[in-house]
């Protein structure tokens, strides 16, 4: 049977964090939120003849930014199928899609993007498949194609960085294994990507101020009234937070732009 939400088979505390947000009606689930969002938009300049490619869309927040600016195609890459159905209901034209695939093997022809972007999906994947997503990024682009990220960072010593990992592993329910702004940079570089920009916000995804200036007041109330219904969800998301704020000195968001040499 078709899920109609993503994570929806799964038990609230065995779900990947970004799931139970979701499930929450909370929309936006990066790191830097809309903020470092608009900014990563705003660097990539994309216009009416650009080809994008969207890896992970999620819940298609940032899609409906994009599609704003009337791309001459748009192709989101998202491996869950329910979000996928979510972000095709926000698809106008035979030149818009959305793929149920993996980042790291679209099966898109190569050098048919102009733009290719991601946002809080390469934190969550192992070193290996880190390296396959951003190598398939720079397949995908034409020469002087612009690729952009939005990723969270470590800005901890780099001997702290396991038990940062592990700890909000142990929150999330998913792997969650950022790299420092230069190790993040040095990857890109390795295959073949330009470093043009690197902008930083605070990783501050669950503070009330943050929530408000992502979801609107609206979005707020409804979180707040979903929290105040949902026991399991409610422990999850404290939990998280809690993590988040204890480890606040030593994560944040970054969002790179680079371009295929
Ligand atoms: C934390 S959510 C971020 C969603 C959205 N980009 C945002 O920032 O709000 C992670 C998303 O990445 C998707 N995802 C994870 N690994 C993926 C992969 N290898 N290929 C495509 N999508 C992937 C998940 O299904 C989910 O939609």
């Amino acid at each position: 049977m078709a899920l109609s939400f993503p994570g929806e088979q799964l038990k609230t505390k065995k779900m990947p964090g970004h799931w139970v947000l979701a499930r929450l009606g909370k929309r936006v689930l990066r790191p830097g939120g809309m903020e470092l969002t608009r900014r990563l938009l705003t660097r990539l300049q994309i216009m009416p003849t650009d080809e994008v490619v969207e890896f992970a869309p999620g819940m298609g927040i940032t899609a409906r930014l994009t599609l704003q600016a009337q791309p001459a195609s748009y192709t989101a890459v998202e491996r869950d199928e329910a979000a996928a159905r979510i972000v095709t209901g926000y698809l106008r034209s035979q030149n818009q899609q959305c793929l149920v695939a993996l980042a790291s093997d679209t099966e898109l022809p190569s050098a048919s993007a102009t733009v290719v972007y991601g946002e809080a999906m390469l934190t969550m994947q192992p070193p290996e498949t880190k390296r396959e997503i951003i190598r398939e990024a720079a397949r995908l682009l034409k020469r002087g194609g612009r690729y952009g990220i939005h990723e969270m960072c470590l800005l901890a010593d780099v001997e702290q960085r396991n038990d940062t990992k592990r700890n909000l592993t142990g929150v999330v329910h998913h792997g969650v294994s950022p790299l420092t702004i230069d190790e993040w940079q040095s990857l890109l570089e390795s295959e073949g990507l330009k470093v043009q920009t690197v902008d930083h916000a605070p990783m501050r995804l669950l503070e009330p101020s943050r929530i408000i200036c992502d979801e609107g007041l609206f979005g707020t109330l409804r979180f707040g009234f979903n929290l105040m219904r949902d026991r399991e969800a409610r422990e999850r998301v404290l939990e998280m937070r809690a993590e988040f704020r204890r480890n606040r000195k030593k994560i944040g968001a970054v969002a790179i732009t680079a371009v295929k040499e």
